[in-house]
């Protein structure tokens, strides 16, 4: 988190409003390994990390809610009493969706004004939007005594995000916002939303993302269509969901289905697996080994699972020429944003010279290189 932004949230919204709010921090997330797994009930490996979203609050006696993002400038007004989608691809579908799922739980709320600001940069696969959807729970609720609880919460984003920005995601992105621990990764089960914490510490070693700043367009629909592959292959095999098929499993049903689909549920039941050994590997202190799966999650995420694209691929076969990177792969839904790298750190200096360099030449434009600093999750500021 980083004061500069708590203070220009809050000076933006004591301007607009002159009345002082309630301020909430949301961090975004990284996610070591275990992709596409959690809408599988599987496993997934994710923390939260310093950078996310500033909101501020406060309750108005009016008719008319105000939201208001600093970073678009753009203001929305609506009344809690008839709360509808506003076109795709709004911000403002975060915002409302987030009071709708509260009212559909039959808890009211009144009217709020609300400014808020980011520093996850969009598209990077970190999850803004989970970060968004968190903090205006976690606001609504502190603001209106709502008594939700954390897991409440997160249900309430991850529908949010269902209904009213129309991607079908699960629940790594709102669990990992909401209940990170700093310097700490959460091995989630996402069927019993139970999660062991991992102390991060990989001595010599250490997390960095790369931002390709690309983001492909359609990776709403691809998302949503893999979902389906998945449940459908489930039902086939008559199970709840992929998590609980073996390889084994899915043979017996594999003249039934296309080469394609075949290969994203091997691929969901492969992940699903080195998320387990990446624990035990980091366990065991064997970071060779969570390197090999890091690097076999990409292998798979780009040939089987289908969700990579040019640039991310570049960087990670880049990654894979440099004996100091132990393991890189692309993180979160795909289609563009962030590969994590497990890097040496007397490397870090003379690699991210060279790949800025590299991509610039290949690409014609700038990758972005962060250090990732494991953070608490969703938070009030009180100062
Ligand atoms: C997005 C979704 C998550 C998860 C990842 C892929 O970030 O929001 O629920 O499915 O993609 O692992």
């Amino acid at each position: 988190m980083n004061n500069a932004l708590v203070n220009k949230v809050k000076n933006t919204f004591v301007d607009k409003f002159n009345t002082q709010p309630l301020v909430v921090f949301s961090p975004g997330r990284i996610n070591i390994i275990g992709e596409h797994t959690d809408y599988n009930d599987g496993f997934v490996f994710p923390a939260a990390v310093n950078k996310g979203i500033v909101a501020a609050f406060q309750k108005n006696d009016s008719d008319t809610s105000v939201a208001y993002a600093i970073d678009v400038d753009d203001t929305i007004e609506f009344s809690v009493n008839s709360i509808q989608p506003l076109a795709k691809e709004s911000w403002g579908n975060y915002v409302l969706g987030v009071i709708a799922e509260i009212q559909k739980k039959g808890i009211t709320v009144g009217n709020f004004n609300v400014v808020f600001s980011g520093n996850i940069p969009a598209g990077s696969g970190m999850s803004s939007s989970a970060a968004l959807e968190n903090s205006v729970a976690f606001g609504l609720n502190e603001l209106f005594d709502l008594g939700l609880t954390r897991e409440e919460m997160i249900f309430i984003s991850q529908k949010a995000e269902h209904n009213y920005v129309g991607v079908n995601c699960g629940i790594m992105d709102q669990y990992a916002s909401m209940f990170g621990i700093k310097d700490h990764a959460l091995l989630l089960d996402c069927r019993s939303i139970e999660a062991k914490p991992f102390h991060i510490d990989f001595e010599g070693y250490e997390l960095m993302l790369i931002n390709t700043n690309v983001k492909h367009s359609l990776s709403d629909s691809a998302y949503n269509d893999r979902r389906s592959v998945c449940e459908s292959i489930s039902e086939m095999l008559n199970i709840k969901a992929l998590r609980d098929a073996t390889e084994a499993d899915l043979e017996t049903i594999k003249d039934n289905v296309t080469e394609e689909n075949y290969q994203k549920a091997l691929f969901v039941i492969q992940e699903n697996k080195r998320a387990e050994l990446a624990s035990k590997a980091m366990t065991d202190g064997d970071l060779k080994t969570l390197g090999e799966l890091i690097y076999g999650s990409h292998h798979g995420l780009q040939h089987q699972y289908k969700v990579s694209c040019e640039e991310l691929d570049y960087l990670v076969d880049q990654a894979k020429e440099n004996h100091q990177i132990l393991g890189a792969r692309m993180m979160g839904g795909g289609f563009g944003g962030c590969t994590i790298n497990l890097i040496a750190k007397s490397a870090v200096n003379d690699f991210k010279t060279k790949i800025s360099e590299r991509y610039k030449n290949k690409f014609g434009k700038d990758c972005s290189i962060y250090s990732v600093e494991l953070a608490d999750g969703t938070k009030l500021i009180t100062d």
